[in-house]
């Protein structure tokens, strides 16, 4: 299926002079203020790179846009109500678990602290709910007719997956706006600048972490960062801590690995977690989600220890568990939804969510494998991974499930109906890529994230909102769109009628 088009912000090409002069600016303006990473291929962490952009927004339907916005507190709701579900969590991972080392050992933090007794109640969780647009939908209201489309019963996105741990961009999303209204006004668009909606993630998600701080009471603990041995994607966690820092002063904020905590984090006499002598009210997981966080034992320790603890945490152990992707599908069966949520919130949940199996060993699961093997392009595969770069795409979905048919590996593997956005050109404008001066129009596909800030304890949501947005474009091409991982680029919406988007 050929995907459909969105019309570009500004008609393509821009004059080659002007296009050479404002990607110069452009680049300045992102490394001047910190819209950059660290360079993987050649680290050194006095040095920082712009981080990939596009050039323009990409056209993005308002109208869709609004849906995304509004629905985030009731998905927030949905991932705290299934977070203190001890007997929805168990039942969704039970299979997962007995094939999944890392989620295995996740679940043995959460019984175990569970059995316990869990020393703080409460949980921070700043979400990020990622979107797509999908052209079907899209596609079959511009094929009629699009000025209908608006007052069309259902959202022309879906649902790819929703993030509770260590959910990046808060900075650089709303970065990548202030770059597009920059570009815009040197391109003499002043006019434009309007479609470019607000965003306010740094602010909003930083701000629950002090709700949460205020909420552990003590004027002396400190926030804890947990971070990978080497951050590439470090100004999106500094700029973090600058906003905690600027909203409130007097909170000091530390960073620190599994293996430094492993030998550095003890529990004090009611549980308080103690680093280097300093008392630790808020522990925001940026790193932790991934296997090869964990090198020893020691690490999982250091999990451990900060799960026993009074430390509110973002994501608490089963916050975590609740954003993994077999409790994505799980949510997905036929009457789940309904357990969590009221029944006008349930059908507007439902409207987003796209085709997701289990691959279990059971009836459903034959069916699922069978699907895939017939149509592997129509789905994604994807284990009980976060970090990007784990999903099998296109032809290689079908040799996987042949392989793992017959083994009880399937388990910890769903499938997902592969969503197929729009396409759109902009030019991309890459560090170190020799044709950055003057790119050339690519073909580009986007994915949107939406920030919410949910805080509460089993019985209560005490804060829940939506707070903003980010925006990141890949090359059509390409499968995953990761920017710290290279693949995808910087990208703010340009908000626009339906009816004026498709080519
Ligand atoms: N159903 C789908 N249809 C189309 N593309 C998809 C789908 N699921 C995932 N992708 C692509 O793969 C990327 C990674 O998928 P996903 O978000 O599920 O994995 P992840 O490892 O949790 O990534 P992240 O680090 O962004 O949280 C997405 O950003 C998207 O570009
Ligand atoms: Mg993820």
């Amino acid at each position: 299926m050929d995907n459909p088009r969105m019309t570009p912000c500004l008609d393509l090409p821009i004059d080659q002079k002007l296009l050479e002069e404002v990607v110069e600016k452009a680049k300045d303006w992102a490394l001047m203020h910190g819209a950059c990473m660290r360079s993987k291929t050649n680290l050194n962490t006095d040095i920082l790179q712009f981080a990939p952009f596009v050039l323009l927004p990409s056209t993005f339907p308002r109208k869709e846009f609004e849906k995304a916005v509004a629905i985030q507190p009731i998905l927030n709701e949905l991932m705290h109500k299934v977070a203190h579900d001890y007997d929805f969590l168990s039942s969704s991972l039970k299979s997962t678990i007995t094939v999944d080392q890392f989620t295995k050992k996740l679940f043995e933090i959460y019984e175990t602290v569970r059995s316990e007794g869990i020393a703080q109640p409460v949980s921070l969780g700043l979400v990020r709910s990622d979107i797509m647009l999908e052209s079907s939908c899209i596609g079959r209201e511009c094929a009629s007719d699009c000025s209908t489309a608006e007052s069309g019963p259902y959202c022309c996105w879906k649902q790819v997956e929703i993030n509770t741990i260590a959910s990046g961009f808060g900075w650089l999303g709303p970065a990548s706006g202030l770059i597009h209204r920059y570009v815009l006004q040197e391109l003499g668009r002043m006019d434009m600048i309007k479609n470019l909606p607000e965003n306010k993630a740094l602010q909003g998600l930083c701000g629950g972490m002090l709700e949460a701080w205020k909420i552990y009471k003590n004027n002396k603990a400190v926030i804890m960062f947990i971070v990978e041995d080497v951050t590439y994607n470090i100004c999106d966690q500094r700029f973090h801590e600058f906003e905690l820092r600027s909203q409130n002063p007097n909170v000091p904020v530390i960073r620190r690995n599994l293996t430094q905590l492993s030998q550095s984090a003890k529990l004090g006499s009611n549980k308080e977690l103690i680093v280097d002598g300093l008392e630790v009210a808020v522990i925001y997981f940026r790193a932790g989600y991934e296997p090869g966080h964990y090198h020893t034992e020691k690490e999982w320790d250091a999990r451990l220890l900060m799960e026993r603890s009074l430390a509110i945490k973002c994501p608490s152990i089963h916050y975590h568990l609740a954003g993994t992707k077999k409790v994505q599908q799980s949510l997905a069966r036929p009457g789940v939804l309904e357990k969590f949520l009221a029944g006008d919130k349930t059908s507007a949940v439902k409207e987003i969510f796209t085709g997701l199996y289990s691959l279990d060993k059971d009836e459903f699961g034959e069916k699922a494998i069978q699907m895939a093997i017939e149509n592997p392009s129509h789905f994604v595969l994807k284990p009980q991974r976060e970090g990007g770069g784990n999903n099998v795409y296109g032809e290689n979905v079908r040799s996987a499930v042949l392989s793992m048919k017959d083994t009880e590996e399937r388990s910890a593997w769903i499938l997902m109906e592969r969503i197929l956005p729009p396409l759109q050109h902009n030019y991309m404008v890459r560090p170190g890529d020799p044709k950055n001066a003057c790119p050339p129009i690519s073909e580009v596909v986007g994915e949107l994230g939406i920030f919410g800030v949910v805080i509460g304890d089993e019985n209560i949501i005490s804060t829940n909102k939506q707070v903003g947005h980010m925006l990141r474009t890949k090359l059509s091409t390409a499968d995953e769109g990761g920017v710290a991982a290279g693949l995808g680029a910087l990208d703010s919406p340009y908000l626009v009628d339906l009816s004026s988007c498709c080519e």
